[in-house]
């Protein structure tokens, strides 16, 4: 069978050949419906008989792999999706460095690569959740468009989790897949298992911080579990990123818009302070300041996901060959790190150090500080908008002690610039760094919404380019309510 080529002719499209592998095949239509229920109850509200300009993966091959058509939501094929195989791959770290790949759970380690994928997976289905009102708001077709490019992409990416759980773990794999539907953004009783997961998306600014933040924490994990001796989750994940950077371009490209509209509001109006809010707010723009608060709250929240900066599950899941570093193939090192050493931040005598730990607990603030340096290039790119607009504001990452609720951070308040102060100061100062109810009440009063073909609402720029080279015109959601 050609791996790089996708079976469209079963109901469950794939290139892992499921019509020969029955159970499974067997366990993933019985768990469908289910997740077609899924869908139609926590998936976008509304829209779900509207046409929509999506991209569908055709084929595995970076060159080229998806197809744009209209579809109905429901309607999308989502499939099981793996990069193709490599010859003779070898783990390409840990205490088996050097041995071939996996294609079965090894046995000592199922237990925790069980639970890697269950959380993985988990993450899916909630931002889904998370997203699920913003189409009534939409500030254009474009948008809309990508909002459920996004959706569906991220349901497909639950379906790569679960194909994984239903193939190599057997019973508890299936249960597994089953809480995977059951579990719910934000739900008192049974919440999605990351806090990040469980925070609303209230309006489009933060689609775009959650897009641009929060995807890429997704990011750093499947790069991290694209280099896992488990071959088959390697392979799953390796696709998963090809689609993963639509995400944070929407995020990216989103924020940039933002900024774009915000700061020829401000030039058009002759306004030379972006500190002046309540001017801005008149032009219905949305305020640098305000925009800096929303970045701080979805980095902080972004940070947690990594988990406590020193950590014996990190070392294990590294030891094991389950869970790599980013880009481990391309580090110059042993690999095995038995001895190493790396500077991690943490609360010294009341003051924020660095300390030097073992290189294998440290792993987890490793791939925090790689994901730092990939989140800092949006800075570059949206203060270059407010810099050729003539403004001197400048959006920066807030340091990583500002509001923590995960590690080394958790018990103490930090501003921003990582001063270190007492819970009356917080409380007295938080609203100046993160969006107040006010802020949230303003930019919710802009949300509305813009569906005519080419029009953009007034806080945001149209982008320089359409999907798939479409026109600035292109009519990207033919919307039946
Ligand atoms: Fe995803
Ligand atoms: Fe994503």
């Amino acid at each position: 069978m050609n791996y790089m080529h996708v079976d469209y002719s079963t109901k469950i499209p794939n290139n892992v050949n499921l019509s020969e592998d029955r159970q499974v095949l067997k366990a993933l239509e019985g768990w469908h419906p289910g997740y077609m229920n899924w869908w139609s109850d926590m998936g976008p509200e509304g829209f779900q008989q509207s046409l929509v300009y999506l991209r569908t993966a055709y084929s595995v091959d970076p060159r080229g792999w998806a197809k744009f058509d209209y579809v109905k939501m429901p309607d999308y094929r989502w499939g099981i999706l793996l990069a193709p195989r490599e010859e003779n791959r070898v783990i390409p770290f840990g205490e088996n460095y050097g041995k071939p790949a996996w294609q079965e759970v090894p046995g000592e380690h199922r237990a925790m690569l069980r639970r890697l994928i269950v959380i993985q997976g988990d993450t899916e289905p909630a931002s889904v959740e998370q997203q699920r009102h913003l189409g009534k708001t939409a500030p254009s077709l474009y948008d809309l468009r990508n909002l459920f490019q996004v959706n569906v992409e991220e349901g497909r990416h639950l379906w790569a989790m679960v194909y994984l759980l239903q193939k190599y773990f057997g019973r508890d794999g299936r249960e597994e897949a089953d809480e995977l539907l059951r579990r719910r953004s934000g739900d008192a009783d049974s919440p999605r298992m990351l806090g990040a997961f469980n925070e609303a998306t209230p309006d489009w600014l933060s689609f775009f911080m959650f897009t641009y933040f929060t995807d890429r924490d997704g990011k750093m994990q499947l790069h991290s579990l694209a280099q896992s001796g488990f071959d088959p989750l390697s392979r799953t994940c390796r696709f998963m990123l090809t689609e993963e950077a639509h995400h944070m371009f929407v995020g990216e490209t989103g924020i940039s818009r933002v900024v774009q509209r915000t700061c020829e509001a401000m030039k058009e109006a002759g306004i030379a302070d972006p500190a002046d809010i309540a001017k801005v707010r008149a032009l219905g723009v949305i305020d640098l300041p305000t925009i800096q608060k929303k970045l701080n709250l979805h980095y902080s929240l972004s940070l947690d996901l990594f988990g406590s900066e020193v950590s014996t599950n990190a070392a294990n899941a590294f030891n094991a060959g389950i869970k790599g570093r980013y880009r481990e193939t391309q580090i110059e090192d042993d690999h095995r790190l038995p001895n190493a050493t790396y500077p991690v931040l943490k609360l010294v005598d009341g003051a924020i150090k660095r300390v030097d730990e073992p290189a294998l607990t440290a792993l987890n603030m490793r791939l925090r500080d790689d994901y730092t340096q990939d989140c800092a290039k949006g800075m570059l790119r949206w203060n270059k908008i407010i810099a050729s607009a003539g403004y001197g504001f400048k959006l920066s990452l807030p340091n990583v002690a500002f509001h923590r609720a995960i590690g080394e951070f958790r018990d103490i308040h930090a501003t921003p610039d990582g001063v270190l102060i007492d819970d009356a100061s917080w409380n007295k100062r938080r609203g100046e760094w993160l969006p107040s109810t006010a802020d949230g009440d303003f930019i919710a009063s802009l949300m509305t919404p813009v569906t005519e073909a080419g029009k953009f609402a007034p806080w945001i720029s149209p982008p320089k380019v359409g999907i798939d080279n479409k026109p600035g015109d292109f009519e990207y959601v033919k919307i039946e309510m």
